[in-house]
């Protein structure tokens, strides 16, 4: 192994950064006017690396407050407990709470990623409804409840993260929380025929009633989850409580999450980016190239990038060798046959685009299924000319803030973004495409590489204010600041039950 190839030690995270850039900032001191916090995912960090851009911000946030985050630990019990395991991870305090098997299978496999991850994500043809997973779902949620429960206290802000965990305010509150308790969807919102065709949708719009402050990446899925809630006849929150009717419109808004650009800038400057941007350019010979980084999911469009890079090959035969593509798709969720398939669209998209294009001395593309070091990736995104950032649907998408991020601001590369990205309603200046239209991708590659060094700047120019605008700091700041001023949830309780409802 060449121990100056910077790509062969693959990490398990291909976004996640915390390895390598040092998060742990200041702490709240014990009087400070900053609540303390508690940060709830699915993952935590340590036992399993986190995938997505999740990991990286809430990092940051806990590392300046005071409190823990919990989640699920990575192991397995016999049955329930409500005893969770701290220990403290990179000066983080991380609460894990095991799981027994069976339940975290239909939880995390089952409601989780084979009905709320597709049907999210507009793919109601891949959703997989079992009866039995929602119930797993539900009782994976009150085992977090009552962990938690244990190990707050009333200060304590809590801090509820994406689809796996939205009932949870709900079985917090059944035990008698009554903290300020926030709770962010990282991944888009659906409309109202694709959110009833979720089993126990109304159950889930009420559970997210039982929340203080919702937040979404997106206006567009604000307006789509607002409407819903002004038409559903909400289910009491607990059997004395309803929903508070004040409960909207202020307290659902969106929050578009952001990345760390600065941090991303001093990646850029360290000598192992350095070299990984180095290799990159040696091995293109002053060809271009065009970068795709995603986790290995059909909601990326994969396949559909292939094949817009195809069409390019094919349109503008120009650009024959004179281009090169490198898709990084490590593997995610890889025990659900949905995603099984979509690895195998991607080898059977790239070898056609192989056998058609490649010459003995010109590869078009290459593909790695293995995820790398955040330095590393720092390196190829300031090498890549061209970002193609096209999911068919996607929460925000960071691969699109930090390869913005990353550029020579001298020589900037050029964004191609999917319109159905939450990123496409900040970078109005990127090159918005529809990713099911292949030509329209196609031309808006050839723009790209094409495009001149004023255009380029100018692009990324707007485009950086917004990432510099809404970076990490930014989206947790102004969720926990609309957080702190939401009215206590004993005196929405008080008023409800007092009759005096809003209009
Ligand atoms: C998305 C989700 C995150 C999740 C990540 C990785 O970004 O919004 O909640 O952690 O994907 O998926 P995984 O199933 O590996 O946790």
């Amino acid at each position: 192994m060449d121990e100056l190839n910077d790509f062969a030690d693959p990490a398990t995270d291909a976004t996640s950064s915390h390895d390598v850039i040092d998060f742990a900032g200041p702490r709240a001191e014990p009087d400070s006017p900053v609540k303390p916090i508690i940060v709830v995912s699915n993952r935590i960090p340590g036992k399993r690396p986190a995938a997505g851009g999740l990991a990286v911000a809430l990092k940051k946030v806990l590392g300046e407050r005071q409190g823990f985050w919990f989640g699920w630990s990575g192991g397995f019990s016999e049955d329930y407990t409500d005893e969770a395991q701290f220990s403290t991870i990179d000066g983080l305090r991380i609460g894990g709470l095991d799981l027994p098997e069976k339940d975290y299978h239909g939880y995390y496999e089952g409601f989780a990623n084979s009905v709320l991850w597709p049907a999210f994500h507009h793919r109601l043809d891949l959703i997989k409804i079992a009866e039995e997973d929602y119930d797993a779902y539900c009782r994976v949620n009150e085992a977090f409840a009552k962990a938690l429960i244990n190990e707050a206290s009333p200060e304590h802000t809590i801090w509820v993260h994406d689809y796996h965990l939205i009932p949870l305010g709900r079985e917090l509150r059944r035990l008698g929380a009554k903290n300020r308790i926030g709770f962010f969807l990282h991944i888009p919102f659906p409309g109202p025929e694709i959110f009833s065709a979720v089993p126990h949708s109304a159950d889930l719009l009420s559970a997210l009633a039982a929340y203080d402050l919702v937040g979404l990446q997106a206006q567009r899925d604000v307006e789509k989850l607002k409407t819903q809630f002004e038409s559903a006849t909400l289910p009491s929150v607990s059997d004395q409580t309803q929903a508070p009717p004040e409960f909207l419109p202020h307290s659902v808004d969106a929050f578009p999450i952001g990345t760390d650009p600065q941090a991303f800038r001093q990646l850029v400057g360290r000598p192992r980016a350095m070299r990984s941007e180095e290799q990159m350019v040696a091995s293109l010979a002053g060809r271009a190239l065009i970068l795709g980084i995603d986790r290995l999911d059909y909601s990326k469009g994969l396949p559909e990038r292939i094949a817009a890079y195809d069409k390019l090959l094919e349109k503008f035969p120009k650009w024959r060798r004179r281009v090169h593509m490198l898709q990084i798709a490590p593997s995610s969720r890889d025990t659900i046959e949905q995603y099984r398939d979509i690895s195998e669209a991607l080898d059977l998209a790239c070898g056609r685009l192989m056998g058609r294009f490649a010459e003995p001395d010109w590869a078009p593309i290459n593909y790695v299924k293995r995820a790398y070091p955040q330095t590393a990736l720092a390196g190829l995104y300031r090498a890549a000319h061209v970002a193609l950032v096209t999911p068919l649907r996607d929460g925000m998408n960071l691969v699109a803030h930090e390869f913005l991020a990353c550029q020579d601001p001298e020589d900037p590369g050029v964004l191609v973004l999917s319109r159905f990205a939450g990123a496409a309603e900040l970078f109005a200046e990127a090159l918005l495409v529809n990713p099911h239209n292949i030509e329209e991708t196609a031309d808006a590659l050839d723009q790209a590489l094409a495009m001149s060094l004023k255009e380029r700047k100018a692009r990324w120019v707007a485009c950086m204010e917004m990432v510099e605008r809404h970076d990490v700091d930014h989206w947790a700041g102004d969720f926990l600041g609309r957080l702190a001023d939401v009215p206590p949830w004993d005196a929405k309780m008080g008023k409800v039950q007092s009759g005096d409802k809003a209009d």
